[in-house]
């Protein structure tokens, strides 16, 4: 293990951490407008960092090649960074086109996020670096703002026509809750989710499928959602509710139709979920959770066999309820489980894995963390 100084020469003006996350419920609802319910992991990234006058970005990561990747930041355009460094590069390119004056920095990062996982461990990349370069620069942005130059720049500058929950995941989670977000107008509420309280537990199944979602399947989705709202004629598929769904459907083209039923379900399944925690019935979550996996296999056509196995193993083997969370093509499963079953479903998920011939998949409890934060 380095340190900033053995690799920069100097000490770091400071640390700073943001995490990964897990979706709750609410997937691929916040490009049309709708709600989610994410939770911070206790895995992040960890920057420390310190300011350069010359203009230079000069990136370390302890997951890298062992090579400081250094950079103009003046010359910073979409495309011309390639690798992890792009992620760094693109928030202050971001931060440089809506019109804050940052230059160069040191960077030193460790990061325990897996990536590829489904567990946004690029955003939280991009959410430390917002955050540090808005403390160092003194930038007047709230965290949500700094969200919307980190979705921005994956958007632009990486190439990933993503929403805005990961980001805002990972700079507006606090320890111990959901957050519920309307990703129409950014207005959250901090839910309670005091899981251990209640004698439950999160699983998380990572099946080691690697997601990818520069694949243009991700972008072809986001695309079927908004060819359907302007054919509705609406804003966006949030403006439909399970009410008006049988009569739009209706109006659709076959292809379309699936997506527009799991958006709109899935909505109503998001709010289903707040209702059960606003009224502590942690364990009434976990049938809403299967139905969310449902209907992302059979109408939005996101999972894999993977996950509907983890999936399928978890609730077999006594989950109260399990789904994929992120993207889907690979990825992550959670599973809300009883404590002192815990043991056992992550057991029978394995066996299960074993006996298809694939993978053993990586397993982890999570506890609801705190967002993007100075640490020293
Ligand atoms: C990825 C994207 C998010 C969201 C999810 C699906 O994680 O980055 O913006 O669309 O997929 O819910």
């Amino acid at each position: 293990m380095t340190d900033f100084q053995s690799v920069h020469g100097a000490a770091p003006a400071g640390v700073w951490a943001a995490p990964g996350r897990v979706n709750l419920i609410g997937e691929h609802t916040d490009y049309n407008d709708g709600f989610v319910l994410p939770i911070a992991l206790p895995h992040s990234t960890r920057a420390a960092v310190r300011l350069r006058t010359d203009g230079l970005l000069r990136l370390w990561s302890e997951q890298g090649d062992g090579r400081v990747t250094e950079l103009d930041v003046a010359g910073l355009a979409p495309g011309a960074v390639d690798g992890w460094a792009k992620y760094p590069a693109a928030v202050v390119w971001a931060l440089r086109e809506a019109g804050h004056q940052v230059g160069g920095a040191d960077f030193w990062f460790d990061s325990d996020v897996p990536t590829g996982a489904g567990l946004s461990s690029s955003a939280s990349l991009e959410c430390v670096v917002a955050t540090a370069y808005r403390d160092l620069y003194e930038l007047d942005l709230g965290a949500a703002d700094l969200a919307l130059i980190a979705q921005r720049a994956e958007n632009a500058f990486v190439g990933v026509p993503c929403g805005v929950m990961d980001q805002m995941a990972s700079m507006c989670c606090a320890e111990g809750g959901a957050l519920f977000l309307d990703t129409r107008d950014l207005a959250q509420r901090q839910v309670p989710l005091d899981l251990a309280g209640r004698g439950l537990r999160l699983l998380v199944i990572d099946t080691r499928v690697k997601h990818d979602l520069a694949d243009g399947a991700y972008a072809a989705l986001r695309a079927g959602c908004e060819r359907a709202a302007a054919l509705l004629g609406l804003p966006a598929l949030r403006d439909l509710d399970l009410a008006g769904l049988p009569a739009a459907l209706d109006r659709l083209p076959a292809e379309l139709q699936p997506l527009v039923r799991h958006v709109v379900t899935e909505d109503a399944r998001v709010e289903q979920a707040i209702a059960l925690l606003d009224a502590g019935d942690l364990t009434g979550l976990g049938p809403v959770l299967t139905a969310g996996h449902a209907s992302l296999r059979d109408d939005y056509g996101v999972s894999c066999p993977e996950t509907d196995l983890a999936v399928a193993a978890a609730v077999e083997a006594g989950a109260l309820g399990a789904r994929m969370t992120g993207g889907g093509f690979g990825g992550s499963v959670i599973a809300l489980v009883d404590a002192d079953r815990l043991d056992g479903i992550a057991a029978a998920v394995t066996g299960a894995f074993k006996a298809a011939g694939y993978a053993g998949p990586r397993t982890f409890t999570a506890t609801p963390a705190a967002g993007a934060r100075r640490l020293g």
